[in-house]
């Protein structure tokens, strides 16, 4: 399929002179890796965060990893999550041995349902931890949440992977939990290119994972050597992973988060103007519009007894307009790896698997254009218009 020469992406990365020149600064300095700019960039997301450390990491799904390792989840452990979600959320468990146990989602919110994760937990109680996601940047019900994994003594990890904390908001999604991770992949909120963060409240957890980001080397022995000038000189407690941030990245990063308030004020003006061009079309059910979504995406679900065409053909159809759109998401349970080696069905997450069929989302970042936006939303509405079906 050729692409129109004003095609609309569905995403880019808002990146100017001030990211070019922080990250040209890193590059003059002589020091590429893990440094001084990684530890400003934690200090400085741990403070919008409200947290008391934050770990940066090479990427979301590393953090993942690293969380549910300090945790202690291990060989036939068992970890509640969703199967809305992208590969990373439920491959991290599977890295330690372990066994998701998918939970399936609420009907408006694409979030994992609290009722159903209850029935999980009563069924499950060897589940020693839950990772809900803030799917798309809409926060889940964080406090039936908490509440029941506290109940089931199952750890919290948040993947936040969509979010990013606002300046001055209490309870951000990402930071409730015992655990939380952040991505920085190229479409989200802010990017580092690749890239993620780690917070919590709790000293032991971030002392673990900051041995185990690193090689499992002991960072207190080699400081306390450092300090003796022997620079050289590491102990390996563990064998660990290799997942810090380049201070090329964090260079990236500390900027991007300066800028990211106005970044989100972008994107929550791009959610009205769809709110508002779109609404009252039978064939259309438009998203929450929650004061705390931090709009990562804008997800449509399409009423299909109401259109004589398909979610794959109506995606098709808005291409061929010029239109980048996306699917968020293709449920863990039907791929073919859980399918097989849990001899999972389609049916056995309704929720999901209806979600999937009815969902589509659109461009949603700073850089895109009102006249952009309006093309869009004349693009759905010629196409639901001319497919509207009222049997
Ligand atoms: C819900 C969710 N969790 C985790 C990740 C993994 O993030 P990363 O690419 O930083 O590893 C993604 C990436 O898209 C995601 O959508």
């Amino acid at each position: 399929m050729s692409r129109p020469t004003d095609f609309i992406p569905f995403y880019r990365p808002s990146i100017d002179r001030e990211e070019e020149e922080a990250v040209l600064s890193v590059l003059r300095s002589g020091w590429l890796t893990t440094g001084e700019v990684t530890l400003q960039f934690e200090r400085e997301f741990a403070a919008r965060a409200g947290v008391d450390y934050a770990l940066a990491v090479s990427s979301a799904t590393a953090g993942l990893h690293l969380c549910l390792e300090a945790a202690g989840v291990g060989e036939h452990g068992k970890v509640a999550t969703t199967p809305y979600t992208f590969a990373a959320t439920a491959e991290v468990i599977r890295y330690l041995g372990a066994d998701p146990l998918f939970v399936d989602i609420e009907e408006d919110s694409y979030n994992l349902s609290p009722e159903s994760l209850e029935e999980a937990l009563r069924n499950n109680p060897e589940v020693a931890a839950v990772i809900p996601v803030h799917v798309g940047g809409l926060p889940c019900r964080m406090d039936a949440i908490l509440r029941m994994a506290a109940e089931h003594d199952a750890m919290v990890i948040e993947d936040a992977a969509h979010c990013l904390p606002r300046e001055g908001q209490v309870e951000a999604p990402g930071s409730q939990g015992a655990l939380g991770v952040y991505s920085f992949y190229a479409t989200k909120p802010i990017t580092t290119g690749e890239g993620g963060m780690v917070v919590t409240r709790d000293g032991e957890l971030a002392r673990r994972m900051s041995m185990m980001r690193l090689h499992g080397i002991d960072r207190d022995v080699w400081n306390r050597y450092t300090s003796r000038d022997a620079s050289w000189y590491y102990e390996v407690r563990e064998p660990g992973f290799k997942y810090n941030l380049t201070d090329l990245a964090s260079s990236l990063g500390r900027v991007q988060l300066r800028k990211s308030e106005r970044f989100l004020q972008a994107r929550q003006r791009i959610a009205r103007m769809y709110l508002e061009g779109l609404a009252g079309l039978d064939y259309l059910r438009l998203p929450q519009n929650d004061p705390s979504h931090s709009w990562h995406l804008f997800q449509i679900r399409l009423v299909l007894p109401r259109l004589k065409l398909d979610r794959d053909r109506f995606v098709r159809a808005l291409m061929e307009r010029g239109i980048g759109v996306s699917v968020h998401f293709i449920p863990l349970h039907i791929m073919p790896y859980y399918r097989q080696t849990y001899g999972l069905k389609e049916r056995d997450f309704p929720v999901a698997m209806q979600c999937y069929r009815e969902t589509i989302s659109l461009p949603i970042y700073p850089d895109l254009e009102d006249e952009q936006v309006q093309r869009v939303i004349a693009g759905i509405r010629e196409l639901g218009d001319c497919h509207f079906t009222r049997r």
